[in-house]
């Protein structure tokens, strides 16, 4: 063989024993499928966090209901307070199913939504609604579970800052488990359907 051929061919299968190595190790960067097909099976897991009584909860607190968790602040001026809505409003048109579900919002503003702060914000939008605060380090780590992007962004406001971030409706079954996410995007009537489509 001349040798540049000699090089191609070597080249080339250098490259096939490559993908063939390697393969797997790149398939395993995408989000593997989980149960429900989709790498969003990933989304949740456990969280130690505080509740409006100042106790330390986890998410075992929750078994054998529904949650469904949303992540906000309460100095939000307008999504947070848009999906609370939009979440009690759908509990609301669910009817008996909704009593399956524990609504709960989890704060990314610790410093300010102290346990009491949550506790009386989440009575304005649903009686069952559970608010939950924590320190910053338990709140960092809950939202690194549910693969909750914030930020925190200085303003000119007499509040002195915002906190940007993702604005997903997570719905976990009992045993904690992801089963799917909603966004106040949606219609009403998508996020109501969808609750029915899981909840039992
Ligand atoms: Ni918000």
């Amino acid at each position: 063989m001349q040798r540049t051929v000699r090089i191609w061919l070597f080249s080339v299968l250098a490259l096939v024993a490559a993908a063939v190595y390697l393969g797997p190790t790149l398939l395993n960067v995408v989000p593997k499928s989980g149960a429900h097909g989709s790498g969003e099976a990933l989304i949740g897991g456990p969280f130690t966090l505080i509740n409006a009584k100042g106790e330390q909860v986890t998410d075992e607190a929750f078994r054998g209901k529904f949650m469904l968790v949303y992540f906000g602040f309460t100095h939000c001026p307008d999504i947070c307070p848009t999906t609370l809505l939009m979440m009690a409003q759908a509990l609301k048109t669910l009817g008996k199913e909704a009593a399956e579900i524990t609504p709960i919002f989890i704060t990314l503003d610790p410093k300010r939504d102290t346990p009491q702060v949550m506790g009386t914000y989440v009575k304005n939008f649903y009686p069952d609604l559970v608010g939950l605060s924590g320190s910053k380090e338990q709140i960092a780590a809950v939202a690194d579970r549910y693969k909750v992007y914030y930020s925190l962004v200085k303003n000119d406001s007499a509040m002195g800052y915002m906190v940007d971030h993702s604005g997903f409706v997570y719905l976990m079954d009992p045993q904690g488990k992801y089963l799917t996410h909603f966004s106040h995007t949606m219609p009403l009537q998508a996020m109501v359907s969808g609750l029915r489509k899981y909840v039992y």
